[in-house]
């Protein structure tokens, strides 16, 4: 069976750049607009160009210099939100206009104090207007996670009308559960009418910790685009992360779901993100956090020395990682010991190696983490050594 391409839609520079406290200059999201051109990302959100004319002019940057990816402006069904898009992205080899409104009760009540058939219309006409200018048009139902399926039928019939080619269905407040996002694409799927004149797309929030699984749930049932930021930044506990949907498609091939993704490039700019928008990411962060393949309990070690795949579904080198670590803390064992000790020069007899351990046992206790200096001293002070 050939594989389904998820096209994997990047919104660092955009929803990413949404983190309280966090603001990128033009310069920066252009090197890193190139960085994820080259990880070979389908589509790069590069800003809302209405909201300031610094967005703007990293819209207008990004598209003039972006090779392959298509390039993406956010929008309001505003008229003029629009046309600002539009000319921010028109040196853009394949622009496109995202643009769209929020569908669910309490968006429409208390945000627009407006009514169910008055939406369908505003919808409609952002997407006729965004289609005048651009080829490519997405639209977004804001908090489609909260909105009755039904009528969230309805509001992207109205948007496949219009011309739309993309349709976002955003968990926007993070509150669905993987089953029930699962279900609303199926149901939009089955349900649509021209559905299959555009495709579905995933945008998740992580306030509950499940936009990795809500997005899987997503592509498993129908939706052929997962909107994601690289590290999972973004507004409050931020969005799906780029790295982890695309690793759980790679390592489960049988889904027969596969992204265009040059996954060895995945830590670097991770790294490369984290610097320009100072925030560290959190060393047990699946995939690029500092402690993803590092083992520190004597039982894994032992196991990972023996065979990586006792303990490790994914080859570092897969993401860019040189290799697994093997940390020395108290909990580790003679192997990690002799393993790390070769590695620094020193090949030990098993009589060593118990006369050593002991040693490092009495120092591991006052220290943390063993590294390679405290190594040398350990063997040196060593009754064997001595
Ligand atoms: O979370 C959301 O609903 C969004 C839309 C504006 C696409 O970011
Ligand atoms: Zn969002």
């Amino acid at each position: 069976m050939s594989k389904n391409t998820i096209q994997i839609f990047d919104t660092t520079l955009r929803d990413g750049e949404q983190v309280p406290g966090c603001k990128l200059n033009t310069e920066q999201k252009v090197v890193i607009a190139k960085q994820l051109d080259l990880l070979g990302v389908n589509v790069i959100e590069a800003g809302f160009p209405v909201s300031s004319p610094g967005d703007f002019q990293s819209v207008e940057a990004i598209s003039e210099i972006v090779k392959n990816a298509t390039v993406c402006g956010l929008t309001r069904a505003v008229e003029n939100d629009i046309k600002v898009a539009a000319e921010a992205l028109k040196t853009a080899k394949t622009p496109r206009i995202h643009t769209g409104i929020g569908t669910s009760d309490s968006h429409i009540k208390f945000k627009f104090k407006s009514n169910r058939d008055a939406i369908i219309d505003r919808a409609f006409e952002a997407v006729k207007y965004a289609k005048s200018f651009v080829e490519d048009v997405e639209f977004y139902a804001e908090d489609a996670g909260r909105t009755e399926n039904e009528y969230l039928a309805r509001v992207c019939e109205a948007a496949i009308k219009a011309g739309a080619t993309v349709l976002n269905i955003p968990d926007t407040t993070g509150y669905c559960l993987p089953s029930e996002y699962g279900a609303k694409i199926k149901y939009l799927k089955e349900n649509v009418k021209g559905i299959e004149n555009a495709i579905l797309s995933c945008h998740c929030h992580n306030d509950l910790g499940l936009a990795t699984a809500n997005s899987i749930e997503g592509v498993i049932n129908g939706a052929r685009q997962i909107e994601c930021t690289i590290n999972g930044i973004g507004e409050r506990a931020g969005n799906t992360a780029l790295e982890e949907v695309v690793m759980v498609l790679k390592q489960h091939p049988y889904l027969n779901l596969d992204t265009s993704i040059n996954t060895k490039h995945l830590y670097g700019i991770s790294q490369l993100v984290s610097e320009n928008m100072g925030i560290y990411t959190q060393p047990n962060k699946a995939i690029v956090g500092a402690n993803a393949f590092a083992h520190s309990s004597g039982i894994h070690q032992d196991g990972v020395i023996k065979n990586r795949e006792t303990y490790e579904i994914i080859d570092p080198k897969d993401v860019g990682v040189t290799e697994s670590a093997i940390v020395l803390t108290a909990r580790s064992g003679r192997a990690a010991l002799a393993y790390r000790a070769k590695n620094v020069g020193y090949e030990l007899t098993k009589l060593q190696l118990d006369d050593v351990y002991a040693n490092f046992l009495s120092f591991a206790d006052r220290k943390k983490e063993i590294n390679d200096h405290d190594i040398h001293q350990i063997i040196e002070t060593s009754k064997v050594y001595q």
